[in-house]
């Protein structure tokens, strides 16, 4: 009796797993990157700079709408609902730019990289993005925050600001300090005694009392419900990662300096095993370059940087796009989709979008590699290891 009830669970635990293979939302539709994506209008996702949301059963996926011949924002914040991250419906513009001139999101402003989370304490959506005012191009270097009731919006525009005026960085020294003090001038731009001093803190002091610069954005909630806003600051030449409050809206004055004179853009972050891993760009405008990829063993560091992430033809510019987010894939695991735009700056609305299944090495280090297709409902890593070495 006792053997037979043995032999009955792996075989029940089978069934189980085969039930729940049956009931996953994921199709065989193929995933290319690069190419045209129709929506349920046939139109191309206008969605860039995004990110996804996980709620319900339903992907919500949020970005920039982008015009015909101009990046700046025109309409607003698009949002597409999914059920297998393949089939996408537009479901509107969930945050719209003013028509209001005064208005800090009016239209024609610069709205980038738009992020949602939702608060489980408010029951509320909150969308944090880049923002730079119209006409100044990209001085403002502002957090812009929005909150809806409902994933699809519309979100309601709360005000945008620096980041943590007037408080110190966890991991800013003394010494750091001490250094300007005792800097006669401020060395010239690019030498190695200018990358020290921006290293040390340079435009971090400059930018202490009137709040950090944010640009290139994206947001990360953790496994105990804290969520991080992690953007490229002091003049794109270091990364911060701030905590945010309770309910989401504000920022907690808890953040950390990573990677400083670094040059990183575009972060994009996930956490696996107890290990954060965070994928970034450097900063060449629209224009693709060499990705770069950082661990940490807690959201606030150390972080170490390790080598390119991408492998094979074209590593060395991301497969000509740039990083925006990492989505773990609820019911696949360690299944977490790097996603990345290409810019068309020329021709904006028509930018593309790459999806990549993140891979790992033997000792659990991330890595990417070109897939002209791929789908989700078949991707498990195991296999793929089989078929590859079937290949071999
Ligand atoms: C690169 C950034 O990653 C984009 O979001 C955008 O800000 C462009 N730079 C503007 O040149």
């Amino acid at each position: 009796m006792k053997l037979f009830f043995h032999r009955l669970i792996p075989i029940a635990a089978l069934l189980a797993a085969m039930g729940a293979f049956a009931c996953s939302p994921y199709t065989y539709q193929p995933i290319r990157s690069g190419e045209n994506w129709p929506d349920d209008r046939g139109e191309h996702i206008n969605a860039h700079g995004g990110g996804i949301l996980v709620h319900d059963g339903t992907f919500y996926w949020y970005g920039e709408h982008k015009s015909e011949n101009t990046s700046r924002a025109l309409v607003g914040v698009t949002c597409y609902s999914s059920k297998d991250l393949v089939n996408w419906k537009y479901e509107g513009v969930a945050l719209s730019v003013s028509d209001d001139p005064e208005s800090e999101i009016t239209r024609g402003c610069v709205l980038e990289r738009p992020k949602v989370i939702f608060n489980r304490k408010t029951g509320k959506y909150v969308m944090w993005f880049h923002l730079e005012l119209k006409g100044k191009g990209y001085s403002a270097a502002r957090s812009g925050v929005a909150v809806s009731d409902s994933p699809a919006g519309p979100f309601t525009y709360l005000g945008s600001d620096r980041v943590n005026p007037g408080i110190m960085a966890e991991n800013v020294t003394e010494k750091d300090l001490a250094y300007f003090d005792a800097l006669p001038e401020t060395p010239k731009e690019w030498t190695p005694e200018w990358l020290t001093a921006v290293s040390k803190g340079l435009f971090f002091k400059r930018d202490f009392e009137g709040g950090q610069m944010a640009r290139d954005m994206t947001l990360f909630v953790d496994d105990d419900g804290k969520a991080y806003h992690i953007y490229a600051s002091e003049e794109n030449m270091t990364l911060n990662i701030a905590e945010l409050s309770d309910d989401y809206l504000s920022h907690s004055g808890r953040y950390v300096r990573v990677a400083p004179a670094g040059q990183n853009e575009a972060p994009a972050i996930f956490k696996r095993n107890g290990t954060y891993w965070m994928i970034t760009s450097g900063c060449t405008g629209w224009a693709p370059n060499a990705a770069r990829l950082f661990s940490a063993p807690s959201i606030f560091g150390p972080w170490k940087q390790h080598p390119n992430p991408c492998r094979g033809d074209q590593s060395e510019i991301t497969y000509g796009g740039q990083s925006t987010y990492i989505l773990p894939v609820p019911g696949k695991k360690d299944l977490f989709i790097f996603m990345a735009d290409i810019w068309r700056p020329r021709h904006p609305i028509d930018a593309r979008y790459i999806w990549l299944p993140i891979q790992f090495d033997a000792d659990g280090t991330p890595y990417l590699e070109w897939m002209d297709t791929w789908n989700i409902k078949e991707y498990c890593i195991y296999f793929r290891k089989m078929r590859k070495k079937k290949l071999d």
